[in-house]
């Protein structure tokens, strides 16, 4: 009877042999998330594969006695997952942090298996004319992530129209990842029960005169674990002109596990192609974490802007990370195709003022777009101060487009924009931990002509060159961002 029993537990008796399934979150559109795990234990090497929903890779790692080690493809250095076999379950910890119970997997823990589609032939595709500044608008998922709904997205259209956003030029109001619903019979995408009605949301976002994005990608599932575009393209792309948006942001997720990174022009050409066929003008917005030198060939593909990082978070270090990471983007920007270093964080309030300072005036001096990830609806007088600080919009959406470049020397990083008008921004942060002395130089402005007007464009006054160079103190973090127009 024991032996019985015994034998009745896959997996039980063979080390961690056996396919296992660890089961994940619900989504909003009904779906339950797993992990189905299928090991091969041969002394104490171990060696498998691990699927998701969006995602499979091939996983190795060690035993020792009834204690396992898993690396996946994300790097050698970390196991992902590390655990111990228990009365035939597998317990362990994922990411050093969530707890996880893996038990054998029966007949019906299956993950729908994903036929490749080869991607097309690679060509141009006509520039759609929008986005001939960097975008500005709100996007959710900064602050809400998965928590956004349509009565979140009704209320921060109208806070955009009173808060004076909309009118300082903030126009996009963006729904990012868990919107997604389940595809009906037909194949055709639906909203979950977050967003009723997004037609109806679109014609409220309208009726305020905003414009409403969405968010999708070229795998089979977003980022969040969502269903997105692969394979339905076309019929998404429909879709979202039938339902009336207006910016379509492209997030790579799990279609980085189907397609390797020189495919990527193609991959993302095909939605670039599904939009322009829709006849609808829709911002194409490519998020693929700047892989395969993204700002060579986004614009080829149709894109309007994409991403050149990871992630940003609401910390000082990430924020620069990110701004840094896209310096060697900057000559590939210009009117209609722009670098983006991500969606701003100021308002959400893990930086200080002087960082969100910073991060304003860096996004601005890059002609990054300015796509605000904060609630717009409590917004201090601080944070409405930055975001709503006109002269410094004014140099993000300068007509000619530059991206600036930074020259360090020490702990002060001077950023120079040239302007439309002959004029140029410059910006000098402060990395170090002190107040430091910033010396601007007319010289290092490369203005044609002699400095007429310099204009410091946080304290709202105007300040005077004095043979060539202007000084001010800039406190730890802060910023020095100055308006120089040329005689
Ligand atoms: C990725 C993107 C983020 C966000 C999330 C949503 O991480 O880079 O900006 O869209 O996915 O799941």
């Amino acid at each position: 009877m024991f032996c019985l029993a015994l034998l009745a537990v896959p997996g039980y008796g063979q080390g961690v042999t056996g396919r296992w399934v660890i089961p994940g979150r619900t989504l909003d559109n009904g779906e339950q998330q797993k992990t189905i795990l299928e090991l091969k234990q041969d002394g104490s090497a171990l060696t498998g594969t691990l699927a998701t929903m969006g995602f499979s890779a091939d996983v190795k790692g060690t035993v020792t006695g009834n204690h396992f080690e898993l690396f996946g493809p994300w790097g050698p250095q970390r196991p992902f997952l590390v655990g111990d076999l228990v009365n035939g379950e597998l317990h362990g910890k994922e990411g050093g942090r969530r707890e996880i119970v893996a038990t054998p997997a029966g007949p019906e823990d299956t993950i729908p298996t994903v036929a490749y589609i080869a991607p097309p032939a690679l060509h141009q595709v006509p520039y759609n004319g929008l986005a001939k500044t960097p975008p500005m608008g709100w996007n959710s998922w900064n602050l809400f992530a998965g928590k956004i709904d349509d009565s979140t997205v009704r209320t921060m259209a109208d806070a955009m129209v009173s808060s004076g956003m909309r009118d300082a030029g903030y126009v996009y109001v963006n729904i990012d990842d868990t919107w997604e619903g389940v595809r009906d019979a037909e194949g055709n995408i639906q909203s979950n029960h977050k967003f009723p009605d997004m037609k109806a949301l679109a014609d409220y976002v309208h009726s305020k005169g905003l414009k409403l994005g969405i968010y999708s990608g070229p795998g089979p599932r977003t980022c969040a674990g969502y269903p997105a575009s692969y394979g339905h393209e076309a019929q998404d792309a429909n879709t979202f002109a039938f339902w009336g948006i207006d910016y379509l942001k492209y997030d790579l997720c799990s279609g980085g596990s189907i397609y390797k990174n020189d495919q990527l022009p193609a991959v993302y050409q095909k939605m670039g192609d599904a939009l322009e066929a829709t006849h609808r003008p829709i911002v194409f917005s490519l998020c693929e974490y700047g892989l395969d030198n993204v700002e060579k060939w986004g614009g080829d593909v149709g894109g309007n802007l994409w991403r050149t990082t990871g992630d940003i978070r609401d910390a000082w270090q990430s924020m620069m990370d990110n701004i840094e990471k896209q310096v060697p983007t900057a000559p590939y920007a210009g009117p209609g195709h722009w670098n983006d270093p991500d969606m701003l964080e100021i308002g959400n309030g893990h930086m200080s003022d002087d960082e969100y300072r910073s991060h304003m005036s860096l996004w601005a001096l890059t002609a990054s777009p300015l796509l605000a990830g904060n609630d717009i609806r409590s917004m201090t007088d601080a944070t409405k101060a930055i975001l709503l600080n006109k002269e410094v919009i004014a140099i993000d959406q300068d007509a000619l487009g530059k991206q600036a470049s930074p020259v360090k020397n020490g702990d002060l990083e001077t950023w120079v924009k040239p302007l439309a008008d002959g004029g140029a921004a410059v910006g000098v942060v402060n990395l170090g931990s002190s107040a430091a002395q910033a010396t601007v130089n007319a010289a290092d402005l490369h203005l044609a002509h002699k400095v007429k007007k310099a204009r410091d464009l946080w304290a709202h006054t105007d300040v005077k060159f004095t043979d060539g160079a202007y000084t001010a103190s800039v406190p730890s973090h802060g910023v020095l961002l100055l308006r120089v127009s040329a005689k």
